[in-house]
């Protein structure tokens, strides 16, 4: 039996990544940029080959060797079929077990094992921060996987791992301001870049679930919105733009080109037919108050991924001024503040 446990943290990006080249490997149609946040960390336990608790009988017992897994008839399938998953402490939906048997499938491929494994994930996102945790959740569960079923892999092929299991974690697995590289397989990988000090500060307006998932967004943005032509050149434009600013230390520029395309991807998902629309009323607000603070002087700039909450862009020494006048302007109960975070971590590993 070998166990690891990863720590990893949701990163909320600058230049978004909307749509996909190739779905199975899940390459990004173009690159993207983002900050990991040191707040709402997410810790997950793979534990492979604990026969007893992954249930019934023990065809897969412990320290089952891939030999003797073949040799028993005991197909990867089939053992994969007996992972299982408790996620914040209660047993996974079906749904949630396949999207996780699945990714585990592809770790168990490039392992050469067929064991099946036990994962635990906390989740430390407060129901209602309305943050997405599946960047943090993946990064996490690909650094446990791979160091569980014995894969050593630097950070380029780990964060090239997480993608897999969605696009945005592999930019968790680097730590800090993360670029996501568009390209083939092995070029579509995360890496820190150099970038001057940033704050996040969250707000948010509406904790609930999000009427329809990026994934499903995205295929029919990709399918029905006559905008997505431009958004792939627009957005590989405003990411060479955004490296710069970046390498330069232009909070302006990177505030500037932060706003525009966060807006630019909610117009080019508007355009889907039929139309998604992510962004409420009190998501303008937002938008609207962190406008008056830049007019008064308080720079500060917006951005949204698939849902209504925004997540504001600043200074961490403005990062208190910029939260105060949320709740106050804009009625945010809690903004939360984070800073750029680690990256993804091993916190133990044994057999
Ligand atoms: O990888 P996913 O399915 O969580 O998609 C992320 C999409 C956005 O959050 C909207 C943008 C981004 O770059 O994180």
């Amino acid at each position: 039996m070998t166990s690891a446990t990863a720590i990893a943290h949701p990163n909320i990006a600058l230049i978004k990544y909307w749509g996909k080249a190739d779905e199975t490997l899940s390459l990004p149609a173009t690159g993207s940029l983002s900050m990991t946040l040191d707040v709402f960390p997410t810790r997950t336990t793979v534990t492979v080959g604990e026969g007893a608790a992954v249930g019934e009988g023990a065809a897969v017992g412990e320290g089952a060797a891939v030999g003797e897994d073949a040799a028993a008839g005991t197909g990867a399938a089939e053992s994969a079929d007996r992972d299982t998953l408790q996620l914040n402490g209660r047993p996974a939906t079906e749904g949630e077990l396949a999207r996780v048997t699945k990714f585990l499938d592809l770790v168990r491929e490039f392992a050469g094992d067929t064991r099946p494994a036990a994962v635990v994930s906390e989740n430390t996102v407060p129901t209602g921060a309305g943050l997405a945790s599946s960047a943090s959740g993946f990064a996490a569960l690909a650094t446990a996987a791979a160091a569980a079923y014995g894969l050593d892999l630097d950070t380029r092929d780990l964060s090239r791992l997480a993608r897999r299991g969605s696009g945005s974690a592999s930019r968790s697995i680097p730590g800090g301001v993360a670029i996501w590289h568009a390209g083939d397989d092995a070029a579509s990988f995360s890496e820190t870049v150099a970038a001057p000090p940033l704050a996040m500060v969250i707000a948010t307006v509406d904790a609930g679930e999000k009427p329809i998932s990026s994934r499903e967004a995205m295929r029919r943005t990709i399918a029905t919105s006559p905008f997505f032509p431009a958004w792939i050149p627009s957005t590989a434009a405003s990411l060479e733009l955004m490296v710069a600013a970046c390498a330069a230390g232009d909070f302006t520029r990177i505030g500037e080109l932060t706003e525009s395309n966060a807006l630019r991807m909610h117009a080019v998902i508007q355009g889907s037919e039929p139309p998604i629309r992510y962004l409420t009323a009190a998501s303008t607000r937002v938008f609207d108050v962190v406008a008056g603070m830049r007019a008064h002087g308080l720079e500060a700039y917006s951005t949204a991924d698939a849902g209504p909450n925004v997540v504001v862009l600043t200074r961490p020494e403005d990062a208190a001024a910029v939260a105060a006048t949320l709740s106050a302007e804009a009625g945010i109960a809690e903004p939360v503040i984070a800073l750029p975070g680690p990256g993804a971590y091993l916190v133990g590993a044994g057999s």
